[in-house]
C-alpha cells in the first residue's frame, strides 16, 4: 500500500515543497549551464599563458642574435696586434634555432681597453682581413683600407669598421654580434 506517501517510492518520506523546487528539471538545467559556463571561463583564463608560450616563437619571427664568448680577457689583452676570432652566435627564427660562426677582430686601444670589430666591410659586405705586413685591415673586393683601430684609411667604404657591443663576465670577453647597414656613412643596426 502507498498510504501516507506522496506518490514516491514505497517507504520513502514524502517530498516537501523545497525538495520539489531544488530537484525540478528547470533548476537542474540552470545549475548545469552555470557550472559549464564557469568551467569554460576558468579554462579559458588558464589557457591564455599557455597559448602565449606556445605561439611566442611564431609571433616573434626572429630573435636578436645572442651574446657570444670571444675569449679570455687576459689572453686577448696580451696580444700586440688585432686578433681574429671566430664566435658562435645563436638566433631563433620561429621554432628554428640558427647557429652560425662569425669572424670578428679584437683590438686593444691605447688605454688598454679591448674592442671588437665586425669583419664585414661597410661598403658591400666582403670580409676585411688584418694584414700585419701593412699594419692595416684590407678588404679584398674593392681595396677598402682600415687602420689597426678600424678607422677608414682609404677606398670606397663610407665609414670605418663597425664596433660591436662588448661586456666582460668572469674574465671572459663577450660580444653582441649585430649586422649594420652598408653604404651609409653612419653606423646603423639592421639586425
Ligand atoms: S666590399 Fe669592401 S671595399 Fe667594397
Amino acid at each position: 500500500m502507498l498510504e501516507g506517501n506522496d506518490g514516491n517510492s514505497p517507504g520513502a518520506p514524502p517530498a516537501t515543497s523545497r525538495d520539489v523546487s531544488l530537484s525540478s528539471p528547470d533548476r537542474r538545467s540552470f545549475l548545469g549551464v552555470l557550472l559549464a559556463v564557469g568551467t569554460a571561463s576558468v579554462a579559458a583564463l588558464l589557457s591564455v599563458p599557455l597559448f602565449r608560450f606556445v605561439l611566442h616563437p611564431l609571433l616573434r619571427s626572429t630573435t636578436p642574435l645572442s651574446w657570444a664568448e670571444v675569449g679570455s680577457v687576459d689572453e686577448l689583452a696580451a696580444a700586440a696586434s688585432p686578433i681574429k676570432k671566430l664566435i658562435t652566435v645563436e638566433q631563433r627564427d620561429g621554432w628554428r634555432k640558427i647557429v652560425s660562426e662569425k669572424a670578428v677582430y679584437v683590438i686593444k686601444q691605447a688605454n688598454g681597453q679591448l674592442t671588437v670589430l665586425s669583419s664585414i666591410c661597410p661598403h658591400l659586405g666582403c670580409s676585411a682581413a688584418w694584414h700585419s705586413e701593412n699594419n692595416e685591415f684590407l678588404c679584398p673586393c674593392h681595396g677598402g683600407r682600415f687602420g689597426a683601430d678600424g678607422k677608414l684609411l682609404g677606398g670606397p667604404p663610407p665609414r670605418g669598421m663597425d664596433r660591436l657591443e662588448t661586456k666582460v663576465e668572469d674574465g671572459t670577453l663577450k660580444v653582441h654580434y649585430q649586422y649594420f647597414r652598408q653604404l651609409v656613412p653612419d653606423k646603423e643596426v639592421i639586425a
